[in-house]
């Protein structure tokens, strides 16, 4: 069992991020994207997760009023398959009641299985789809979400 610890995302944390980033989705974001997140959006709230000290994933969130919806959440595929996904995602569900927020949702592609079977695992329910959502490839999203009082999170907190 590998240590880790989850901490708030700083600037100097973004090309790690980024690498990640490219080894996860056809579509990665820019470094801009990153700093207009990290310096100016009010709303946004980025963590990353390591292990001695290397960032290993991360994730982000937008919290406004009593709405969380996630941006991003991605693990180094090195990590991958280890529970570490789940640590994060169980981490931002309960980081989001615990600011106010009442109901989480986000978007996934429908081909997206693993995601997919983790969100479900929480609870996430589907809600809607968005047509032609991502650009690389115009596949749809299918937004899932999940009401945060309804999540029993002493399941997620084993080692
Ligand atoms: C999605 C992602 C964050 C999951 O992280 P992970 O650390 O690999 O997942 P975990 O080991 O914590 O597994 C959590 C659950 O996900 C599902 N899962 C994980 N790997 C899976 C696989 N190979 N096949 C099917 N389901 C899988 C299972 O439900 C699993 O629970 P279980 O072990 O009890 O069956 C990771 O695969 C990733 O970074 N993918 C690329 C980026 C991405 O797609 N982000 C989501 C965008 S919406």
């Amino acid at each position: 069992m590998i240590e880790i610890s989850i901490r708030r995302m700083k600037i100097e944390d973004v090309p790690d991020v980024m690498n990640i980033d490219t080894l996860s989705f056809p579509a990665p974001w820019t470094k801009e994207i990153y700093e207009q997140e990290l310096k100016k959006n009010n709303f946004a709230h980025y963590f990353v997760m390591t292990t001695d000290g290397k960032i290993i994933g991360y994730v982000g969130h937008w919290l406004v009023f009593d709405d969380a919806q996630i941006t991003n959440i991605a693990v180094h595929p090195h990590y991958r398959g280890k529970r570490i996904g789940e640590k994060l995602f169980g981490f931002s569900l309960s980081y989001a009641f615990q600011h106010g927020a009442q109901k989480l949702s986000l978007e996934v592609r429908p081909s997206n299985d693993i995601a997919k079977n983790m969100y479900k695992k929480f609870g996430l329910k589907k809600g809607g789809i968005r047509k032609n959502y991502y650009p690389d490839n115009g596949e749809d999203a299918i937004v899932m979400w999940v009401e945060l009082a309804d999540i029993d999170f002493t399941k997620f907190q084993r080692d």
